[in-house]
């Protein structure tokens, strides 16, 4: 089980990392005034989504449950853990998907679209700003993992 805890918090380490990378690539593109400078960091965020951190949340999942199916006891604390982690996986799943979205939708957009003023540029935003919400669920999870297990 020692190998399979190992991978569990190496996928959450992996996952909250390339979570980290992605707040900083956010933070510049609000930063970026030029169109193929925002294109880029758009097509860059989605590919540390495809490539990093949609299989680090998949895998910190299916480790989880394979922890859970050889876990000696099932403490309520591990359950509370559970609610709590679910929260940020769905909440960095669904990002995903709206990071992919505009990805594909500001490469389709005429020159003269202004990426992060359109309408369709800020619904995009907003989504990825409100997922964030998850960010207290998933330190709360690796508080309640580190210090009871
Ligand atoms: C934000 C997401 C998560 C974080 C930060 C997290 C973090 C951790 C940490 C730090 C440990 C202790 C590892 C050790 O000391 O060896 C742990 C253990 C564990 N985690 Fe997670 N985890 C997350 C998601 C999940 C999910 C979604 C599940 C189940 C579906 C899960 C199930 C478990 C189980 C069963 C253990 C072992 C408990 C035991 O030893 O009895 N985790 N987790």
């Amino acid at each position: 089980m020692t190998w399979l805890r190992f991978f569990h918090v190496a996928f959450v380490i992996l996952w909250f990392g390339s979570a980290a990378a992605d707040v900083v690539l956010e933070a510049v593109l609000l930063r970026t005034p030029d169109r193929a400078g925002r294109l880029t960091l758009m097509r860059l965020h989605a590919v540390v989504d495809q490539v990093l951190e949609a299989p680090a949340v998949v895998l910190t999942l299916i480790t989880g449950v394979l922890l859970l199916l050889y876990a000696p006891a099932w403490p309520p604390i591990l359950t509370t853990k559970i609610l709590v982690a679910v929260v940020p996986a769905a909440a960095n799943l669904f990002c995903v998907k709206v990071v992919l979205d505009r990805d594909r939708w500001a490469r389709r957009t005429a020159p003269e679209v202004d990426l992060l003023k359109d309408p369709a540029g800020r619904r995009y935003a907003w989504k990825i700003t409100a997922t964030g919400a998850g960010i207290p669920f998933a330190i709360a999870a690796l508080a309640i993992g580190v210090i009871n297990f």
